[in-house]
């Protein structure tokens, strides 16, 4: 399936059919994950969860969402936070790069605040929703669906999967044949969203 193709097919998809996804689908989509881009700061790791009760229990951590659960297969995207920018020097790259994009002052905030765990969560929170959506992509090319889900415990989950202190999850992708047909997205939809040079 050409690229473009996939993408116009793709619409979050929260039903799903009691069927299962072939190994070597679920290996594309990994394979699909790995091929993201990577920052300096950041290593990826993706969990590949099936188990019933694990799923169930996932799914009770993130909000409103007991759909989750019904996904033969749930990835959790994953991110190392032992870089913390409050151990950074005033002139490294991180800190000036930053600074440049948020301000100093949320920066510094970010630097000195003391609960540096949801600080390194929330600092490399980004990148990997890069891989994420490769990963639906590749499932879309497989005729498979999923959503994106952000809206969670993070901590729970955390724990419910036994991760290290240096390994947080970012997102879910729960993947699975879909059981709902969501309208494809209008073309004409949202014309207004481009501007060229300068804005309007
Ligand atoms: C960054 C991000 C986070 C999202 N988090 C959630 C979520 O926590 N729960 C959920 O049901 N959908 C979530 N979604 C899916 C959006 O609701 C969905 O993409 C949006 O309604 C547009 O529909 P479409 O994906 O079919 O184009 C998220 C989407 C994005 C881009």
């Amino acid at each position: 399936m050409e690229l473009l193709e996939v993408m116009r097919k793709r619409r979050s998809v929260r039903k799903f059919k009691d069927l299962e996804i072939s190994n070597s689908i679920i290996n594309d989509i990994l394979e699909s994950a790995k091929l993201a881009p990577e920052t300096d700061t950041c290593n990826y790791y993706f969990g590949v969860i099936k188990d019933t009760k694990v799923k169930n229990e996932i799914a009770g951590a993130a909000l409103w969402a007991e759909w989750v659960a019904k996904a033969p297969v749930i990835f959790v995207c994953c991110c190392d936070i032992s870089w913390d920018i409050g151990d950074q020097k005033e002139d490294d790259y991180g800190v000036i790069g930053n600074k440049l994009r948020y301000s100093e002052d949320i920066v510094n905030l970010l630097r000195e605040h003391k609960n540096r765990k949801a600080c390194k969560t929330l600092m490399q929170s980004t990148p990997v929703y890069i891989a994420a959506q490769h990963m639906i992509l590749t499932a879309v090319s497989h005729n498979l669906r999923g959503c994106l889900v952000d809206f969670m415990d993070i901590e729970k989950i955390n724990k419910i999967l036994g991760l290290p202190e240096h390994i947080t999850c970012q997102l879910l992708v729960p993947i699975g044949y879909a059981d709902e047909i969501p309208s494809p997205k209008s073309n004409e939809s949202r014309n207004d969203m481009f501007f060229y040079d300068k804005w309007k």
